[in-house]
């Protein structure tokens, strides 16, 4: 089946199967996903914060605008990754999603992995690349790809993981910035 069709199909699933029906109510809308379905990389944060929550795309605020800088690094566009986030609803007032709520919305950004295929799957900050490292230790292990084996109805899945710090760090600290530059040098395939 065509990825976009499959994708949207998911998108509908996760609004009939009501998933964090609190977060729905407060959200504006779900925040599925930008870019390009049949991409080799996938960029996974951690929840829509409030522009994403108005314009429905992930990381289009200021997190999203370094994210681009550092793509145009590698010389990567938006249009040749895709990128989403664990939770799919903006949390209020920005808050960090909940365990619970990451743990609502991973069966679906399973199915989403299952559907694009990547061959690299690149989480930003802690909360994201603790989703599939549970023991990770960002300030150890940012930049650092290794093999993750998850499992989805049954199915085993092996992943190539490169935990990144978040973008956001690297607004409130300068050295941050280079650190993420430089991680981001990995991600050339
Ligand atoms: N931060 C995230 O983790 N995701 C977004 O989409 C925007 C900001």
């Amino acid at each position: 089946m065509d990825k976009s069709l499959a994708l949207d199909e998911l998108r509908s699933k996760i609004l009939a199967d009501n998933v964090c029906p609190d977060l729905a109510h407060t959200a504006t809308q779900l925040v599925m996903g930008d870019g390009n379905p049949d991409a080799d990389i996938v960029f996974i944060g951690e929840a829509p914060g409030k522009s994403e929550d108005e314009q429905g795309k992930p990381f289009v605020g200021a997190s999203g605008k370094f994210l681009n800088e550092m793509l145009a690094s590698i010389n990567l566009k938006r249009e040749d990754v895709y990128i989403t986030n664990i939770v799919k609803y903006r949390p209020p007032n920005n808050r960090d999603p909940s365990t619970e709520e990451k743990r609502a919305f991973w069966p679906y950004l399973m199915r989403q992995l299952e559907i694009i295929d990547p061959k690299v799957i690149v989480t930003l900050g802690r909360h994201a690349g603790g989703c599939f490292i549970p023991d990770i230790h960002i300030s150890r292990d940012h930049g650092h790809a290794r093999k993750v084996r998850l499992t989805r109805d049954g199915r085993e899945y092996d992943w190539l993981v490169l935990p990144l710090y978040h973008p956001a760090a690297a607004l409130y600290n300068g050295g941050m910035r280079q650190t993420l530059l430089d991680d981001f040098q990995k991600i050339k395939l």
